[in-house]
């Protein structure tokens, strides 16, 4: 007796075996006396089909009215090949086991409901076909950054959550306080009023973490000191942003892939970054077939040629003021006006790479350095920093990246002209004091991958349990 796991095909080497299916009712119908239940375990798409009839042990159980869409079940019997058109196998059931029965308010029935409306039942929407399959894809997306960057010699390093400093710069850092537990008035909840001195200012010494402590938003610097020790290293781990947006890019908890690699330039960081989008594209498509196929019908049309293209495609790549240029000689009217300094918008990015190139993924190189954050290495033209955004069809920004600036004086200098306070980054910058190297990286926005890779078109779906302005559910 064995579980069957690994899709449909997986079951014509497995005829006439006698399999144990543990899993939830799909959809149940009768027909007379012979009973067909669908049954989903997670493991793929399919569900598997389940034949009883009236000999079957358990069948009193469909007869008092027990088994219903949502309910568990354990099903025992062999496999046969179907008499049916839509699936290749079904189980000729001998047993049946209800596991826990499902109330009739279960509220994914068999008619569609829109993805809106599954955010609000985030608990319950894994076991639609549309977010089990975004978890798979969502997971083997997981498995293959692990996969390449092991194979590639980077060693995982695991930055902190809780920090004390804000990498990028934008403020948009979510503050963690605390009272210390002896200083509580209450014992109950850790969240209490903040202490002030005489004079009204935050009394940090009664603070858990004794100084302002923040979410990270990033985990880069904390990779760099890594990689000035380890050589390549990545990060893959949560980060958090307190930004106001409510778009379909932005989530305030997004996971971070961020590589560092030591003895590098940007080219090097640029042909890293391509280098993975690749691989792990490559492997959806070649280990989750079924999933992207209900993707390519359902989510997005054409989505899997569009993904064999960056696979098979070289980037396009193109300097800032190349952007600028082509934006500016474009016919279409912008909402946001396009000049050099400007930042990106979504709108510019969405036309430089779905318009202007055809739908290919498009590497922008050496930004105006006062867009861009502290850390990125200045070009010889002293107005532009070494820095990379990978922007891709549908998404814009997948990937923001640069050169870090090794050399202490210049550093030093950036963090007076920004008017950051340089003792804070002391650490920061005593890497660039003890053995500094030309190094560089990148950030991916994991969800954003995710978003890319299935098509789906609001971030909220791709993440089981999503953070945004005033959503905290679950
Ligand atoms: O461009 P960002 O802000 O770069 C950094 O944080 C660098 N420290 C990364 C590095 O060089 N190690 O963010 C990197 C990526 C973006 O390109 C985007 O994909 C994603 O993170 N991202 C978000 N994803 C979802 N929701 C948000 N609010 C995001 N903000 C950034
Ligand atoms: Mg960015």
């Amino acid at each position: 007796i064995v579980d069957i796991k690994g899709g449909p095909d997986e079951g014509l080497n497995r005829l006439d075996e006698t399999l144990v299916v543990r899993g939830w009712v799909r959809t149940f119908r009768a027909q007379s006396s012979i009973i067909f239940i669908e049954v989903n375990d997670g493991s793929c798409l399919s569900n598997l089909q389940c034949v009883m009839s009236s000999d079957a042990e358990g069948y009193d159980q469909i007869e008092s009215g027990l088994i219903s869409t949502g309910a568990s079940l354990l099903v025992q019997g062999v496999l046969v090949k179907s008499q049916g058109s839509k699936q290749k196998v079904e189980l000729k059931v001998e047993k049946l086991i209800l596991v826990g029965t499902s109330d009739p308010s279960f509220p994914i029935q068999k008619k569609r409901v829109s993805r809106e409306f599954l955010r609000t039942k985030a608990h319950l929407r894994p076991r639609t076909n549309t977010f089990g399959a975004v978890a798979r894809v969502r997971n083997a997306l997981a498995y293959a950054t692990h996969k390449f960057f092991q194979e590639n010699g980077f060693v995982w390093v695991s930055s902190p959550i809780i920090t004390a400093s804000d990498c990028e710069g934008a403020g948009e850092q979510f503050c963690v306080t605390t009272l210390i537990p002896s200083s509580r008035e209450t014992t109950d909840s850790p969240v209490a009023a903040i202490p002030r001195t005489e004079d009204g200012s935050v009394d940090w010494s009664q603070d858990f973490f004794g100084k302002p402590a923040f979410l990270t938003v990033s985990g880069q610097l904390n990779g760099e000191t890594y990689a000035t020790a380890l050589s390549d290293v990545y990060t893959f781990g949560p980060t958090f942003r307190a930004e106001n947006s409510n778009t379909s890019r932005h989530l305030a908890e997004f996971w971070m892939i961020e590589p560092e690699l030591a003895f590098a330039d940007l080219d090097d960081d640029m042909a890293c970054a391509t280098a993975y989008l690749q691989y792990v594209v490559q492997y959806i498509l070649e280990n989750c077939k079924e999933d992207m196929d209900f993707f390519n019908t359902w989510i997005e049309k054409g989505i899997i040629s569009r993904l064999s293209d960056v696979v098979e495609k070289s980037f396009v790549q193109l300097t800032y003021t190349d952007a600028i240029d082509l934006l500016l000689k474009a016919k279409k009217k912008f909402e946001f006006p396009v000049k050099w300094g400007c930042d990106l918008q979504s709108e510019h990015e969405r036309y430089i790479t779905e318009v202007a190139f055809g739908g290919c993924p498009v590497i922008i190189r050496d930004y105006p350095k006062e867009i861009k954050a502290f850390y990125m290495r200045e070009n010889d033209d002293e107005k532009t920093v070494a820095a990379m955004d990978m922007l891709v069809p549908r998404v814009g920004e997948l990937i923001g990246g640069s050169q870090r600036e090794e050399r202490l004086e210049h550093l030093e200098k950036r963090l007076d002209g920004l008017k950051l306070n340089k003792e804070s980054y002391w650490w920061y910058l005593d890497l660039r004091r003890y053995g500094s190297v030309p190094h560089a990286g990148f950030g991916l926005g994991f969800e954003r991958l995710v978003q890319f890779a299935t098509g789906i078109d609001n971030i909220r779906d791709a993440i089981p349990f999503p953070r945004a302005p005033g959503s905290a559910e679950f």
